[in-house]
C-alpha cells in the first residue's frame, strides 16, 4: 500500500472532459483499491494564460517537479491566436517538457481488435498492430537557438529555427529505444534525414554506436524519415520501436496515431533521466490528441486516451503494471461492449457520451474476473 501524489493539468478544450474522467476513477480507487492518490490540480496553457497572463506559473512548475507523475490534458485553441509567442498556450507544455528533462517521449500505437474498421487503412493492415515511438523530446529544433524572425530590409523577413543535437542526447534517446525494443519484439528502427541534415548524419552514427557497444542483440535499422511515413502507412505492422527527433517523432507519432482508427485512444509518456540513487524519473502523461476546441463542452470526446495516460503512469512511473494492465483490459472490454464515443462510431455500435464510456470503463474495473 502507498499513498501517491499526482499533479492533475486539465488545460483547455477538451482537457478538463477527458480529466474528469480521470479523476472519477482515481476517486473509484481510492474508495476501492489498495493504494491512495492524492491529486493536486493547476493551470497550464490558454487557462492559466486567462487567470495569470502566463502560460504556466512558477509554482505549477515546482509542483510538477516533485509530484510522483504529472498528468496533463491538452493545451491551446482559437481564443489564444493572437496572444504573444512567449505566453502561448503551448508554451507552458514546452517549459514543463524542459525544465523537467522529459527528453523520452513514448507514444505507443496499439490497434485494438474491435477498432480495427475503425481505421483509415484496411484491417488486415492494423489488425494486431503495436509498435511504439520513441520521440526525443527536449532538444532538436523544438528549443534550438536562434530562433528569431528579423527584419532583413526591402520588406523582407527572415525566420531561422536551429535544428540541434548532441551526441549525449541521441545516446540516451537511444538507450531507451533498444532497452525497450528487449522487452518488445527487439527491433529499433531510427529515422531520420542523414541524406540533407547535419543532424541526420550525426544521429545515424551515434545510434549505431550505441547499438554496436551496447546492445548489438537488438535487431537495428535506419529509415529516412519520409520513408518512415509512407512505410507506416504502407505496411505499419513491420515496425516494433521507431526512435527519432523532436520534430519528426511530432509528425510520425500522429500518422501512427490514427492507424489505431483515433487519434482519441493514444496515451503517451514523458519521462526524464533514472536519479541514481531512487531509480525514479521525472514523468508527464498526456494524451496524443489535442485540446478539439471544436467538440468541447459538448459531451462528445473520448476519455480513453486520458485514462490510458492515466494506466502508463501506474505502469512507468508508480510501479502498478497489474493495476495498469487491469484498466487497459477495462477499457478493452468496454470497447468489446460495441460502447463508441463520437470519434470512433462506426455501424451497429452504440454512440456513448464521454461520461458514459467513462461509467462502463469503472465498471469493467470493478468486475471480479
Ligand atoms: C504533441 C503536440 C505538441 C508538440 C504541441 C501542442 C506543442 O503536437 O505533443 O505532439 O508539437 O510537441
Ligand atoms: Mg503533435
Amino acid at each position: 500500500m502507498a499513498n501517491f501524489n499526482l499533479l492533475l493539468l486539465p488545460g483547455d478544450g477538451i482537457g478538463p472532459e477527458v480529466m474528469g474522467q480521470v479523476r472519477r476513477l482515481i476517486d473509484w480507487l481510492n474508495a476501492n483499491g489498495d493504494d491512495t492518490f492524492e491529486v493536486q490540480e493547476g493551470l497550464v496553457g490558454g487557462c492559466a494564460y486567462d487567470a495569470h497572463g502566463v502560460s504556466i506559473l512558477d509554482e505549477t512548475v515546482a509542483a510538477a517537479q516533485v509530484a510522483d507523475a504529472v498528468l496533463f490534458g491538452a493545451v491551446g485553441g482559437p481564443k489564444w491566436d493572437d496572444v504573444d509567442y512567449d505566453v502561448r498556450p503551448e508554451a507552458g507544455l514546452l517549459r514543463l517538457r524542459k525544465d523537467l528533462e522529459l527528453f523520452a517521449n513514448l507514444r505507443p500505437a496499439i490497434c485494438f481488435p474491435a477498432l480495427a474498421d475503425a481505421s483509415s487503412l484496411k484491417r488486415e493492415l492494423v489488425e494486431g498492430l503495436d509498435i511504439l515511438i520513441v520521440r526525443e523530446l527536449t532538444g532538436g529544433v523544438y528549443f534550438g537557438e536562434p530562433k528569431t524572425i528579423t527584419d532583413i530590409g526591402n520588406g523582407q523577413k527572415r525566420a531561422i529555427d536551429t535544428q540541434v543535437y548532441d551526441t549525449y542526447e541521441i545516446e540516451r534517446i537511444s538507450r531507451v529505444a533498444f532497452d525497450l525494443a528487449r522487452k518488445r519484439r527487439n527491433k529499433v528502427s531510427s529515422s531520420e534525414k542523414r541524406n540533407v541534415m547535419k543532424s541526420g548524419v550525426l544521429w545515424n552514427e551515434v545510434v549505431t554506436q550505441v547499438h554496436r557497444a551496447e546492445y548489438a542483440d537488438v535487431e537495428l535499422e535506419h529509415v529516412l524519415a519520409d520513408n518512415c511515413g509512407m512505410q507506416l502507412v504502407r505496411n505499419p505492422k513491420q515496425f516494433d520501436v521507431i526512435v527519432t527527433d523532436n520534430l519528426f517523432g511530432d509528425m510520425l507519432s500522429d500518422i501512427a496515431a490514427m492507424l489505431t482508427g483515433s487519434l482519441g485512444m493514444l496515451p503517451s509518456a514523458s519521462l526524464g533521466a533514472a536519479d541514481p540513487k531512487t531509480g525514479k524519473r521525472k514523468s508527464l502523461y498526456e494524451p496524443v490528441h489535442g485540446s478539439a476546441p471544436d467538440i468541447a463542452g459538448q459531451g462528445l470526446a473520448n476519455p480513453i486516451a486520458m485514462i490510458g495516460s492515466f494506466a502508463m503512469a501506474l505502469r512507468y512511473s508508480l510501479d502498478r503494471v497489474a493495476l495498469a494492465d487491469r484498466i487497459e483490459a477495462a477499457i478493452a472490454a468496454a470497447l468489446a461492449k460495441g460502447l463508441r464515443t463520437a470519434d470512433i462510431l462506426q455501424d451497429g455500435m452504440t454512440q456513448v457520451s464521454i461520461g458514459e464510456m467513462g461509467d462502463a470503463i469503472i465498471e469493467a474495473l470493478g468486475q471480479k474476473d
